[in-house]
Parts: structure tokens; C-alpha cells; sequence
């Protein structure tokens, strides 16, 4: 696991965007993982400015995004559908049938993780997944727990988070106590991972980098992945 720091969100987000217009140049049809919270933000807008400049070409790219909050649809601005479509899919010429995010309102749970898990086997896994972190040091939506989850799970969310990401809602009732999240399966079979992280996770982060491997830190499991790079701005 390579640590790479960095002085801020900006340089983050050039930083990432290198790797991931790397791996589109390689690769046009590659299978993106995708994630959302605040901190992926300036590596999707170094995204959109790449392919504004003529630099970047997405038709071919394909996206899977890690997790969605079960109960709200992609029409809700809090839903993370919702996030990835006004963040960065409506800003490139991804064609919106190649972005796939968790459906947190299918009418079966259970069977919407199973078909989220054959959608990212019949793509032959995934080329480059993107994370954040959560204090908790979470990974999409798993959470620290005893042991690691494997497929597509629906999750309950740990106070933790559920007071992290109160701040996007108007009421703190509203945010909801389940999600469907990507395994540590899937995570952990993509060829490649970036992690980003802002200076608030730093302590986390040198505890996922160095500390035991445990699912009490789900991105620990990251130690074992063979090409994982972690980027922490530092301010
Ligand atoms: P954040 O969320 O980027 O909004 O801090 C990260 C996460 O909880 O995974």
C-alpha cells in the first residue's frame, strides 16, 4: 500500500486525476469504481476539466459506484445517484446506461445485491476503484464489524456515520439507517485502488496504512491489495 501525501484537496484531485486519465488512455472501455462524500469531489472536477480540454474521452467507460442509501430514490438529492449524475456524469459523454449505482429502493433487497454482484462479475471485475474513508474507517458503507463482508451487502450504518453524514440533510430523522454496499469482495479484486483522503482522516488513514489488519478497520484489508495507493492531503 503506497502512501502519497499532498498539500491539499487540489493537488489531490490533480493527483488522482492523473491515474485515472491514465488508465482511461490505456483502457477507453475500463470498468470504473466509483464513490461519493465530499472528498472525491475535486478529482471529479479535475475530471470534468480534462474532458472540457479534449483530453479525456468516456464513451466507452463503463461505472460502478460503491453504495446507495436503501429507501431513497435517484431522484433524491441526497441519494448518491442523484450525487454522481449533477458531480460528474452529466458534466462528460459517459453514456448514462454504462453508470450503474446500487438501487436503494428495488423492491427486494437482497435480490438487487445479488444482481449488483453479477453486474460487476459479467464486467470482469473492476479496472480502478476509487474510496474515501470514514472516520470509522469505513469503505463505501462497510463498516467496522467482525469480520469482512464479501458480496453486496445491505448494511445497517453505524452512528458514526449516520452523524457524519447528517450534515447534508435538513433533519438529522431524515438520514437513513441503511444502505446496499459493494463487498470487500469486489474491493479488493479491482486490478487497481485510490484511496483519497482529507487532512481530518489522518489518523485513520495511518492506522488503516500501518496499524493491524482487522475488520475493526475495514480499510486496512487495503494492506493486502498489491497495487493500492492512498493520497492524503495534508491541509
Ligand atoms: P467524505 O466521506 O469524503 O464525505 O469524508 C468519505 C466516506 O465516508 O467514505
Amino acid at each position: 500500500m503506497k502512501l502519497i501525501t499532498v498539500k491539499n484537496a487540489d493537488e489531490m484531485g490533480k493527483y488522482a486525476g492523473d491515474i485515472f486519465a491514465e488508465a482511461i488512455g490505456a483502457k477507453p472501455d475500463i470498468v470504473l469504481g466509483l464513490a461519493t462524500g465530499s472528498t472525491p469531489l475535486p478529482l471529479y472536477a479535475d475530471l470534468i476539466r480534462r474532458y472540457e480540454a479534449g483530453g479525456l474521452d468516456f464513451s466507452q467507460v463503463r461505472t460502478v459506484n460503491l453504495d446507495e442509501y436503501a429507501g431513497l430514490p435517484g431522484t433524491h438529492e441526497q441519494s448518491y445517484r442523484y450525487f454522481m449524475d449533477e458531480n460528474l456524469f452529466r458534466h462528460i459523454n459517459i453514456d448514462p446506461a454504462n453508470t450503474h449505482v446500487p438501487d436503494g429502493c428495488a423492491e427486494n433487497l437482497d435480490d438487487e445485491c445479488a444482481r449488483y454482484d453479477a453486474l460487476i462479475d459479467g464486467f470482469g471485475g473492476i479496472g480502478l476503484q476509487l474510496l474515501g474513508i470514514g472516520r470509522n474507517g469505513h469503505i463505501g458503507f462497510n463498516e467496522p464489524s467482525g469480520a469482512f463482508s464479501k458480496g453486496t451487502q445491505t448494511v445497517l450504518l453505524a452512528e458514526a456515520t449516520i452523524e457524519a453524514n447528517s450534515r447534508f440533510f435538513a433533519d438529522p430523522a431524515e438520514v437513513p439507517r441503511m444502505a446496499i454496499t459493494m463487498g470487500i469482495r469486489h474491493i479488493m479484486l479491482a486490478r487497481k485502488i485510490v484511496m483519497v483522503a482529507g487532512s481530518e482522516k489522518a489518523g485513520i488513514i495511518d492506522q488503516a496504512v500501518n496499524g493491524e489488519i482487522t475488520p475493526l478497520v475495514p480499510a486496512s484489508a487495503l494492506q493486502m491489495h498489491p497495487d493500492a495507493t492512498v493520497i492524503l492531503a495534508l491541509e
